[in-house]
Order: structure tokens, then sequence, then C-alpha cells
């Protein structure tokens, strides 16, 4: 281990999957784990985050994990709920996670969302290892709570043994078909050719101990370079989500992936026009899981280090845009700072056309994924931008020439009905879906029902 561990991250992990598929769960039971290993304290609930401690990785992984062979101080993961696209999760052009978890329900194999998510895994170029989830469903299954897949894998009946092997060959099946090899994970020898993949259970533990093992190894083994920050630095991160908090009013929820934020701190966030520049006026971390009950539902803290998920609530906060960077200014100039957001952001400004669909999406990392599957179907696009669906985005939709163009596209935003209504009478179509790919089928067939 090193002498000065403060200067290597976490690794960030997240975990996405198709609804249902049980990402909540697997969050959760490793949380319970910890919480019966007696570690309680040591898990840390975030926004939208969990911070697991390399400790409680080793008492959960049990025999799996050997701590002294690892120096990353452990893992956090984030949960990328229903509505949230995995796609919001971006940082600089790339994925905010350093490393991500597919969770495939093993009977339910590959599903919309699923390929949305490997789609999104292929062109960030983020290594990931699939969750095969809910094994103890397979009919037969006699489980052993908490146990590392092989042994429990051994002491099943030879029918459900092989029920299971069925189930996943043709997941790893669906996995090629989807352009990645992949295998059993202690079949595995290089992580960076072939994903491995790792039967568990959410609902009985077993399975657990490898995941966070093989998470843990991959992130030592492959990724310790990039965890090695200066995290005391000027923080760095991206919004995920802009609310309301009573007291508070507007605050952004953050992933803080570089350096440090302190209360007091100039900042400046990237939003829907000029970045915002304003000033930290509390730093709000969720309480532990155990206090959730009481009256005050955060702790105010002096300052925060990457990696974490925490709330920071300032002045100005209204337009703030969910997907966008937020920077600490640090001993830099504030207008330096400000030209790196808007540089940031000009990378994800898409090159739009006078002939062209309307396109809305509610994070600037869906906007820019559903942009890019557009680009590649060679449908153009006349206008994009983050936020609902509003009565002058279909104006705008009616000001092409052609026909095929009076169309507005959706991604996980809401159609105010004022805008309902006035597509309807203008004769816009509005095409709205929480998979990308979905989206751009939709219209495909809409261009070809047209044309024939
Ligand atoms: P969204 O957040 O809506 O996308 O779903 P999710 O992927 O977080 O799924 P969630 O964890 O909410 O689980 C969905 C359902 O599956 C719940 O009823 C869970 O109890 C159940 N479930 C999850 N994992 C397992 C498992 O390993 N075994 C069994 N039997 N049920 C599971
Ligand atoms: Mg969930």
């Amino acid at each position: 281990t090193t002498d000065d561990p403060g200067d290597l991250r976490t690794p960030i992990v997240a975990v996405l999957g198709h609804v249902d598929h049980g990402k909540t769960s697997l969050l959760d039971k490793i949380r319970g784990s910890a919480v019966i290993e007696g570690e309680a304290g040591a898990i840390t609930q975030h926004i939208g985050a969990t911070a697991v401690p390399l400790d409680t990785v080793s008492e959960v992984a049990g025999s799996l994990v050997d701590p002294t062979e690892f120096d990353l101080p452990g893992l956090l993961f984030i949960d990328t709920p229903g509505h949230h696209s995995f796609s919001t999760l971006r940082s600089r052009g790339g994925a905010l996670a350093d490393i991500a978890i597919l969770v495939v329900d093993v009977n339910d194999g590959f599903q919309p969302q699923t390929e949305e998510a490997v789609r999104i895994l292929k062109d960030t170029g983020t290594p990931f290892v699939v969750a095969a989830n809910k094994v103890d469903t397979t009919p037969g299954w006699n489980p052993n709570p908490d146990s590392p897949i092989q042994q429990t894998y051994e002491a099943q009946s030879d029918r459900a043994r092989s029920d299971l092997d069925e189930a996943l060959y043709e997941l790893i099946g669906e996995m090629s078909d989807h352009g990645f090899s992949s295998d059993l994970y202690w079949r595995v020898q290089n992580f960076q050719k072939n994903v491995g993949v790792i039967p568990v259970s959410a609902e009985t533990g077993e399975g657990v101990p490898d995941l966070l093992t093989v998470l843990m190894g991959l992130a030592q083994r492959y990724m310790k370079a990039e965890m090695e920050v200066d995290v005391a630095g000027p923080g760095a991160g991206t919004v995920l989500e802009v609310k309301d908090e009573q007291g508070f009013g507007k605050t952004v929820d953050v992933i803080l992936y570089d350096g440090t934020v302190r209360s007091g701190d100039t900042v400046v966030v990237g939003a829907q026009n000029d970045p915002i520049v304003t000033e930290v006026r509390a730093l709000l971390k969720p309480r532990e899981l155990a206090e959730i009950r009481t009256e005050k539902r955060f702790d105010d803290v002096d300052s925060m280090q990457a990696a974490a998920g925490l709330k920071i609530a300032a002045p100005d906060l209204d337009d703030a845009m969910p997907g966008a960077p937020v920077r600490v200014v640090g001993d830099r100039s504030v207008e330096e700072v400000v030209a790196e957001v808007e540089a940031e952001l000009a990378e994800v400004a898409v090159e739009t056309e006078e002939e062209g669909v309307v396109v809305k999406a509610d994070t600037l990392g869906s906007l820019e994924a559903l942009v890019n599957a557009l680009e590649e179907a060679e449908i153009p696009v006349m206008s994009a931008e983050v936020g609902d669906v509003a009565p002058r985005d279909v104006a705008m939709a009616t000001t092409v020439d052609e026909d095929k163009h009076h169309v507005l596209l959706g991604f996980n935003v809401d159609v105010l009905p004022a805008a309902a209504e006035k597509a309807e009478n203008e004769d816009v179509r509005i095409f709205d879906s929480d998979v990308i790919y979905q989206l751009v089928e939709d219209y495909e067939a809409f261009v070809e029902e047209r044309e024939r």
C-alpha cells in the first residue's frame, strides 16, 4: 500500500440495466451485507451513490479478497434508476463511470434498456462486467445465502445447474450478438479482451462476494493510474439533477470525480445559456441510513473529496443543466474556468442543419447520445436542446420545409400539454421514449410509412 492513499481516488462504478432487472436490489444487498458484517457506519449513502470502503469490500467478499493486495480506497457505486439514462453520467466527453456493472435478469435476458446500455458502453469504451442476476429463481434452486457462486453452484441439483447453465449460455450468446466476447468470470484470463459474467442473486447474496472481488480486481489492475489524481485540488464534477430543496431553494446533485469542493468555494456550473458563476452556500451530504427518519435529511459538511455524490446549495442555480460540468475555481481566474466549462459544453454542441428534426432530451449526456445515434442513422437535426417539450419547440418544428421533418423527438422528457395541443393543431408528430434507439427506429418507420 502507498504511504499517501489520499492521492488515489475511489473508482466510480455505474450500475445499469433494464428496468426491474435488480440494480437497486443489488446495491441494497451490498449495503445490507455490509451492515450485517458490522460495518454499517462505514457505508455512506451519497446523492445517487453509495461509497463502500475497501475494508467493507473485503469483509463482504470474504476469502476472495485480500485487502493487502489493494491500495484503492474502495468503490463508489452509482445507481441509475429506470428514469435516468446511463448516458447522463458523462464527463469530459466520455463516461463519468470508470467501470460499470450491467445487470441482466438471467431469465429475461437482453431487453431494450440492456441493449441501450451495451451500445453506450461500447461507444464510450467503458470497461464492464455482467451481473447475471436472479439465479435464485432457477427452478429447484437451493439457496446458500451470501456464498461465493461456485460453491453454491456445486451444491445445486444437476437439474438446477443445467437450467442455469442454459440461461447463462443464452446470455453469453446475446453478448456476442452485440459484439462482446464474454464468459463466466473464472474462465476469463484477460478482462480487457473478454467481459466477465458473474452469476448473482441480489435476493440471497449468492455471487455478491465474487462481484465485489472482480470489480476491485479490475479497478486495481487496470485503472490505478487513472485514479492517481490531485484529490486536494479544485473539484470537478457532473450535475445529475437540479432540484428544489426545502430551505435551500434550487440545488444541484453532483457526482464529484476529481479534487475537493469546500463550502464557500466559487464554482462554475454549466447552464442552458452562459455558465453560472456562484458561491457554494452549503454542501449537503445525505445522512446515514440509520438516521434517515430524523427531521434533518442532510448533514452540512465543510468539504468533500472525490469520488463522491453530494448536493450543492448555492444562489442562481435555476438554469443549471443536468449532465453539465461543475468546476471549483480554486486559485485560477474565474474567466479561465468559465472558458473551460464553455469548451466542454461546446464539445456537446450539435451540428444543426436547416432541414431536420427537433430533438429534446433530459440531460446533456442523453442529448449527446441521441444526436449521435441520429447522425449514425443519417437523420438530420435542426435543433437539439435539454428540457421538456414546450410549445416553442413545436413552433420550431413547423419552420422546416419537408413534412417528414415536422417531427419532434423527445428522450426521457415530458411533453407539456400546451405543446401536445399545438402539435396536434399544426400537424407536428411527437415521438417520445426512454430508449434512444427506439426513437430512431420509430422515426425511421414513420418516414418509411410516409414514403410508401
Ligand atoms: P429500476 O430502478 O426500476 O430500473 O429497477 P431495478 O433494476 O433497480 O430493479 P429492483 O432492484 O427494483 O428489482 C426489481 C424487482 O426484482 C424487485 O421486486 C426485486 O425484489 C426483484 N429482484 C431483484 N433482484 C432479485 C433476485 O436476485 N432474485 C429475486 N428472486 N428477485 C429479485
Ligand atoms: Mg432501481
